[in-house]
């Protein structure tokens, strides 16, 4: 399939459930310091990355991140769930704030590979009824999705497209 273009200064958004592959995804494409993550930010403020308590301090450490880098002209992945709208609208207004282009990249996988991959996760402790949620979150996202303001939304609809996905940065 076509690849994947994302703005060489701007904001790209992860969007997917918990167990969809956006982590390994960020890995395999970009480098360490473009991708900042809720779990390592989580981890930072709270010792323990999977501390859902401590989420508000979390994404207030991601945005301040985020808007630095932003504000330093470099490119910056979010790894997060992104599947709440009001999650995806705050980090499209800080992109908007630093006038760069924001692109989403979402992983509308079949239900089922989220569930199965975090069942055999060590490092994911809650059950398959979160998954579930996010999922039908995301699923209610996808008819509005293109109005929320990104420059592209990128849709992965299957593992095969999600591991062969190629990345070009634009100019
Ligand atoms: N995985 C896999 N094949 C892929 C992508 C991921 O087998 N193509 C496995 C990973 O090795 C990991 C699990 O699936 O054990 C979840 O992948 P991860 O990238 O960590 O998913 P995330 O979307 O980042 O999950 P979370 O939101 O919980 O961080
Ligand atoms: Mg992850």
């Amino acid at each position: 399939s076509a690849p994947i273009t994302v703005p060489a200064r701007g904001l790209v958004l992860l969007v997917g459930a918990s167990g969809s592959g956006k982590s390994t995804f960020a890995r395999n494409h970009f480098r360490p310091t473009e991708i900042v993550s809720s779990d390592v930010c989580r981890g930072l403020v709270a010792d323990d990355e999977n501390d859902q308590a401590a989420t508000a301090d979390a994404f207030d450490l991601l945005h301040h991140l985020v808007g630095i880098r932003l504000r330093r002209g470099l490119l910056t992945v979010v790894d997060a769930t992104n599947v709440q709208r009001a999650a995806r609208a705050s980090l499209v207004a800080l992109a908007r704030d630093h006038d760069v282009l924001v692109d989403a990249i979402v992983f509308d996988l079949p239900d089922e590979v989220a569930v199965e991959r975090n069942r055999i996760r060590a490092d994911r402790t809650f059950g398959p009824q979160v998954i579930t949620r996010q999922v039908r979150e995301l699923r209610r996202s996808m008819k509005g999705i293109k109005k929320e303001g990104f420059r592209r939304v990128h849709v992965l609809r299957d593992v095969a497209q999600a591991d062969g996905a190629a990345i070009i940065r634009e100019k």
